[in-house]
């Protein structure tokens, strides 16, 4: 499938009535959850096209090249509209984010097993184990404050265990900064994958900046029955709002991570391409992550949408490839090759791969743009200085609080395992490892 060889739309065409940006949300209640992911990757998606676009503008003074950036702009926000506003009034934002977690474990899982590039391999497998543990906080959190298995709104198709605990995940800003993907020395598939992974990242820490001061007391909505384990923890109006600010603290704590994993995967992306090719770049990304949606949606109706979406991104391919060809004088075939999709992106479970990186990898850390084991880290480390500064009380760390919290309403933390844990240190159900990992590891 070679995009450059379709018959794309005029820009003027794909513009849409307003009402149709509404388009009826998904059953929350019978959506498969990796139409949920997809929903969220390409909101990410859309988010960065919208993005990148209002940073070219402000970085170029010609006005025609403005003015063909504002018309594909205004087409990439009506497509971030239809998307967002798929998700429906009766989902909660805790439940959503166990599927903004989900999509971190399988999209990173997926590409991965896909990559060649052994430093952006080496990435994926760091950041896969911490976005792991993430949906493991977030998952012990739903159940306390609402009742609800994360399993289902998975649909069984990830794990949810600990990993590499999210304390741990608190490093120097000066580790996170890696060496990038740039020239003719790397490919344009390593290329696009780390363009994917950073703008879904980059969602993810968008949303839990948002998001986090807006959790409420309306959060807590569990009942409060004598016949279901936990009872009895919502009793007072204190102990509510106990648990909506351990909740906006989760939030923020994990915030901070993905700011990490932003930074990680920006710093791999292409410092040497232009900003125009850069454009037709991100252009043939989403048509690339389209064409991958609508191979694998489930649902017919959600398929329409990603059929529709990718025959407008042909619209803005179009136009960056003559904007590029206009004002810089070079074809698509310096920055893609020959233009040829590489094999459909498919997000799916990834269960047995999971279990192996967590295996080969959970006591790592960052040393500069490399990875060691956290126990080869010497005490005047950037590693261990920020740890001991930011993570002075792990008793008061709200990854750590949540997990804590659980075990003392339910008798034990909330997992779904396909097996028996991998990490002998991770397995006990009664006790939350702080210490596997941070400036306090020790071997596993
Ligand atoms: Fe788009
Ligand atoms: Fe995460
Ligand atoms: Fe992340
Ligand atoms: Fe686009």
């Amino acid at each position: 499938m070679n995009p450059f060889e379709m018959k794309a739309p005029k820009m003027e065409k794909v513009y849409a009535e307003m009402q149709s940006l509404y388009a009826k949300p998904y059953d929350k209640d019978t959506v498969d959850p990796y139409t949920k992911c997809r929903i969220i990757l390409m909101n990410g998606t859309e988010f960065e096209a919208v993005k990148h676009s209002h940073a070219i503008q402000r970085m170029i003074g010609n006005n025609d090249i403005r003015r063909a950036l504002a018309c594909v702009r205004r087409s990439e926000q009506q497509q971030q509209k239809r998307l967002s506003c798929l998700k429906p009034l009766n989902e909660s934002v805790l439940e959503h984010t166990i599927s903004y977690e989900q999509l971190a474990v399988d999209l990173t899982a997926w590409l991965a097993q896909h990559e060649t590039d052994r430093n952006l391999v080496k990435a994926l497998n760091f950041a896969l184990l911490e976005d792991f543990d993430h949906l493991y906080r977030y998952a012990n959190l739903l159940e306390m404050v609402s009742g609800i298995a994360a399993k289902s709104l998975v649909g069984g198709q990830t794990e949810i265990m600990p990993a590499r605990p999210t304390v741990a995940h608190h490093r120097h800003p000066v580790d996170s900064v890696k060496i990038p993907a740039k020239g003719k020395s790397a490919s344009s598939v390593t290329k696009m994958h780390a363009s994917i992974i950073t703008a879904a990242e980059q969602q993810t820490m968008n949303y839990y900046m948002n998001i986090a001061g807006f959790g409420n007391m309306s959060w807590i909505a569990r009942e409060n029955r004598s016949d279901i384990p936990g009872n009895g923890i919502w009793s007072t109006e204190a102990t509510k709002a106990h648990y909506a600010d351990m909740a906006r603290r989760l939030y923020q704590e994990i915030g901070m991570v993905e700011e990490d994993h932003v930074t990680r995967y920006g710093s791999l992306l292409d410092t040497e391409i232009g900003m125009l090719e850069c454009n037709l770049m991100h252009e043939y990304t989403e048509c690339y992550l389209y064409y991958s949606c609508m191979q694998t949606e489930t649902d017919p109706r959600i398929k329409k949408i990603w059929e529709m979406h990718f025959n407008e991104e042909l619209a803005h391919l179009a136009e960056a490839r003559r904007l590029l060809q206009t004002y810089e004088k070079k074809d698509f075939g310096e920055v893609l090759g020959d233009g040829t999709f590489p094999e459909v992106l498919v997000l799916k479970s990834n269960i047995e791969y999971v279990r192996k990186v967590l295996k080969g990898t959970v006591n790592l850390t960052d040393c500069k743009e490399d990875y060691c084991k956290v126990e080869t880290v010497g005490e005047d480390s950037d590693f261990v200085r920020y740890q001991r500064k930011v993570v002075r009380n792990k008793g008061r760390m709200a990854s750590h609080e949540v997990i804590e919290g659980h075990i003392a309403a339910f008798g034990t933390d909330y997992r779904f395992e396909t097996a028996p844990h991998p990490i002998r240190s991770l397995k006990d159900r009664k006790t939350d490892n702080v210490v596997l990992g941070t400036a306090d590891g020790v071997k596993v």
